[in-house]
Protein backbone atom coordinates (compact mmCIF):
# COMPACT_ATOMS: atom_id res chain seq x y z
CA UNK A 1 0.00 0.00 0.00
CA UNK A 2 1.57 3.16 -1.14
CA UNK A 3 1.34 6.29 1.29
CA UNK A 4 1.00 9.68 -0.34
CA UNK A 5 1.95 12.82 1.64
CA UNK A 6 -0.97 15.92 0.52
CA UNK A 7 -3.15 18.49 2.21
CA UNK A 8 -5.75 17.54 4.71
CA UNK A 9 -7.59 19.54 6.55
CA UNK A 10 -7.67 23.74 6.86
CA UNK A 11 -6.12 25.24 10.07
CA UNK A 12 -6.33 29.04 8.17
CA UNK A 13 -9.08 29.92 6.05
CA UNK A 14 -8.04 32.83 3.59
CA UNK A 15 -10.75 35.01 5.44
CA UNK A 16 -8.54 34.79 8.84
CA UNK A 17 -5.27 35.49 6.76
CA UNK A 18 -6.57 38.06 5.26
CA UNK A 19 -7.74 39.69 8.64
CA UNK A 20 -4.54 38.98 10.23
CA UNK A 21 -1.75 40.48 7.28
CA UNK A 22 -4.42 43.48 7.51
CA UNK A 23 -3.60 43.78 11.63
CA UNK A 24 0.19 42.82 10.90
CA UNK A 25 0.81 45.67 8.41
CA UNK A 26 -1.53 48.34 10.48
CA UNK A 27 1.23 47.20 13.47
CA UNK A 28 4.09 47.38 11.36
CA UNK A 29 3.20 50.77 9.91
CA UNK A 30 2.67 52.15 13.61
CA UNK A 31 5.98 50.94 14.20
CA UNK A 32 7.88 51.91 11.11
CA UNK A 33 6.48 55.93 11.05
CA UNK A 34 7.86 56.59 14.46
CA UNK A 35 11.00 59.11 14.20
CA UNK A 36 14.67 56.76 13.66
CA UNK A 37 17.80 57.77 14.12
CA UNK A 38 18.51 55.36 10.56
CA UNK A 39 15.90 56.64 8.65
CA UNK A 40 12.69 56.86 6.92
CA UNK A 41 13.34 54.22 4.53
CA UNK A 42 13.12 50.91 6.45
CA UNK A 43 14.06 47.98 4.01
CA UNK A 44 12.13 44.87 3.80
CA UNK A 45 13.58 41.40 2.79
CA UNK A 46 11.50 38.92 1.99
CA UNK A 47 12.45 35.16 2.13
CA UNK A 48 11.41 33.33 -0.88
CA UNK A 49 9.83 31.28 -2.24
CA UNK A 50 7.60 30.69 0.83
CA UNK A 51 7.10 34.05 1.29
CA UNK A 52 5.60 35.35 -1.76
CA UNK A 53 2.05 35.36 -0.86
CA UNK A 54 2.59 36.84 2.27
CA UNK A 55 5.11 39.64 1.52
CA UNK A 56 2.54 41.08 -1.25
CA UNK A 57 -0.34 40.89 0.75
CA UNK A 58 1.72 42.04 3.64
CA UNK A 59 3.19 45.25 1.07
CA UNK A 60 -0.66 46.19 0.45
CA UNK A 61 -1.25 45.98 4.30
CA UNK A 62 1.53 48.33 4.76
CA UNK A 63 0.80 51.97 4.69
CA UNK A 64 4.63 53.62 4.33
CA UNK A 65 6.08 55.76 1.60
CA UNK A 66 9.41 54.64 1.21
CA UNK A 67 10.03 50.99 1.74
CA UNK A 68 12.78 49.28 -0.51
CA UNK A 69 12.18 45.38 -0.98
CA UNK A 70 14.59 42.89 -1.49
CA UNK A 71 14.47 39.46 -1.80
CA UNK A 72 16.74 36.95 -0.73
CA UNK A 73 16.23 32.47 -1.65
CA UNK A 74 16.78 30.29 0.95
CA UNK A 75 16.30 26.95 1.41
CA UNK A 76 16.53 23.98 3.92
CA UNK A 77 14.10 21.34 3.83
CA UNK A 78 13.77 18.29 1.72
CA UNK A 79 9.96 17.18 1.64
CA UNK A 80 8.88 17.57 5.56
CA UNK A 81 12.35 17.74 7.17
CA UNK A 82 14.54 20.55 7.94
CA UNK A 83 18.15 19.18 6.00
CA UNK A 84 19.77 21.17 8.98
CA UNK A 85 22.35 23.07 6.51
CA UNK A 86 21.01 26.51 4.71
CA UNK A 87 21.49 27.21 0.97
CA UNK A 88 21.51 30.25 -0.03
CA UNK A 89 22.94 32.98 2.36
CA UNK A 90 25.64 33.72 -0.08
CA UNK A 91 23.12 35.99 -2.34
CA UNK A 92 22.92 38.49 0.38
CA UNK A 93 26.46 39.45 0.32
CA UNK A 94 25.24 41.83 -3.07
CA UNK A 95 22.65 43.55 -0.70
CA UNK A 96 25.68 44.68 1.41
CA UNK A 97 25.70 48.42 0.20
CA UNK A 98 22.10 48.41 0.48
CA UNK A 99 21.39 47.63 3.77
CA UNK A 100 24.72 49.15 5.91
CA UNK A 101 22.90 51.43 8.18
CA UNK A 102 19.48 50.62 7.83
CA UNK A 103 16.07 49.28 9.31
CA UNK A 104 15.42 45.86 7.93
CA UNK A 105 12.45 44.16 8.51
CA UNK A 106 12.62 40.04 7.83
CA UNK A 107 9.58 38.61 6.57
CA UNK A 108 9.45 34.87 6.26
CA UNK A 109 6.79 32.11 6.36
CA UNK A 110 7.36 30.68 8.66
CA UNK A 111 9.64 30.22 12.36
CA UNK A 112 10.31 26.34 12.66
CA UNK A 113 14.08 25.48 14.17
CA UNK A 114 15.13 28.86 13.97
CA UNK A 115 17.90 28.23 12.05
CA UNK A 116 16.93 30.36 8.52
CA UNK A 117 15.93 33.75 10.82
CA UNK A 118 18.89 33.55 13.23
CA UNK A 119 21.41 33.15 10.34
CA UNK A 120 19.66 35.74 7.75
CA UNK A 121 19.47 37.98 10.98
CA UNK A 122 23.37 37.82 11.81
CA UNK A 123 24.30 37.75 8.50
CA UNK A 124 22.03 40.72 7.92
CA UNK A 125 24.35 42.37 10.90
CA UNK A 126 27.36 41.52 9.50
CA UNK A 127 26.46 43.55 6.61
CA UNK A 128 25.88 46.60 8.61
CA UNK A 129 21.96 46.71 8.95
CA UNK A 130 21.30 49.12 12.03
CA UNK A 131 18.82 47.21 13.17
CA UNK A 132 16.85 43.85 12.07
CA UNK A 133 13.32 42.79 13.16
CA UNK A 134 11.21 39.77 11.71
CA UNK A 135 7.50 39.24 10.46
CA UNK A 136 6.42 35.59 10.22
CA UNK A 137 3.20 34.43 9.16
CA UNK A 138 3.58 31.48 10.96
CA UNK A 139 5.37 30.25 14.20
CA UNK A 140 5.41 26.57 15.23
CA UNK A 141 4.88 26.47 18.85
CA UNK A 142 7.72 24.35 19.71
CA UNK A 143 10.98 24.55 21.60
CA UNK A 144 13.20 26.31 18.28
CA UNK A 145 16.47 24.68 18.34
CA UNK A 146 18.07 28.44 17.66
CA UNK A 147 16.32 30.61 19.74
CA UNK A 148 14.88 33.12 17.84
CA UNK A 149 12.19 36.08 18.34
CA UNK A 150 9.44 36.77 15.76
CA UNK A 151 9.13 40.80 16.05
CA UNK A 152 5.53 40.41 14.75
CA UNK A 153 3.82 36.41 14.37
CA UNK A 154 0.90 36.18 12.76
CA UNK A 155 -0.38 33.01 13.72
CA UNK A 156 1.02 30.58 16.35
CA UNK A 157 0.32 26.94 15.07
CA UNK A 158 0.98 23.23 16.59
CA UNK A 159 3.99 21.23 15.40
CA UNK A 160 2.74 20.11 12.14
CA UNK A 161 3.85 20.71 8.81
CA UNK A 162 1.69 23.05 6.69
CA UNK A 163 1.30 24.12 2.90
CA UNK A 164 -0.43 26.73 1.18
CA UNK A 165 -0.64 30.50 0.98
CA UNK A 166 3.18 30.26 -0.65
CA UNK A 167 4.05 27.48 1.67
CA UNK A 168 5.33 23.77 -0.18
CA UNK A 169 6.15 20.23 0.42
CA UNK A 170 8.94 19.64 -2.44
CA UNK A 171 7.62 22.22 -4.57
CA UNK A 172 3.83 21.47 -4.76
CA UNK A 173 0.81 23.20 -2.94
CA UNK A 174 2.08 27.01 -2.82
CA UNK A 175 -0.93 28.14 -4.52
CA UNK A 176 -3.44 26.22 -2.03
CA UNK A 177 -5.33 29.56 -0.90
CA UNK A 178 -5.89 28.53 2.48
CA UNK A 179 -3.18 27.03 5.28
CA UNK A 180 -3.68 23.39 5.09
CA UNK A 181 -2.09 20.34 7.00
CA UNK A 182 0.24 17.63 5.45
CA UNK A 183 -1.31 14.44 5.92
CA UNK A 184 -0.63 11.06 4.98
CA UNK A 185 -3.80 9.53 2.52
CA UNK A 186 -3.00 5.75 2.93
CA UNK A 187 -4.39 3.17 0.09
CA UNK A 188 -4.15 5.81 -3.09
P1 LIG B 1 13.59 26.83 10.09
O1 LIG B 1 14.94 27.22 9.59
O2 LIG B 1 13.53 25.41 10.55
O3 LIG B 1 13.00 27.80 11.10
O4 LIG B 1 12.58 26.75 8.87
C1 LIG B 1 12.70 27.57 7.85
C2 LIG B 1 12.02 27.27 6.56
O5 LIG B 1 11.59 25.91 6.43
C3 LIG B 1 10.77 28.09 6.46
O6 LIG B 1 11.08 29.39 6.01
C4 LIG B 1 9.99 27.29 5.45
O7 LIG B 1 10.35 27.65 4.15
C5 LIG B 1 10.37 25.85 5.72
N1 LIG B 1 9.35 25.21 6.59
C6 LIG B 1 9.41 24.98 7.92
N2 LIG B 1 8.27 24.40 8.35
C7 LIG B 1 7.47 24.28 7.26
C8 LIG B 1 6.14 23.77 7.07
O8 LIG B 1 5.43 23.31 7.99
N3 LIG B 1 5.66 23.83 5.79
C9 LIG B 1 6.37 24.31 4.74
N4 LIG B 1 7.61 24.82 4.89
C10 LIG B 1 8.17 24.79 6.14
MG1 LIG C 1 11.10 29.76 3.99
Amino acid sequence: MESVMSPGRVLLSQTQIRARVRQLGRNITRHYRRPSPHGQRPFFLGVMNGALFFLGDLLRAVDLDHVEIACVRLASYAGAQSTGSLRGLAGLDALGKSVAGRRVLIVDDILDTGRTLSALAARLKKLGAADVKICVLLEKRRAHEIPVRADWTGFKIADAFVVGYGLDYNGRYRTLKQIRVLSTDCGK
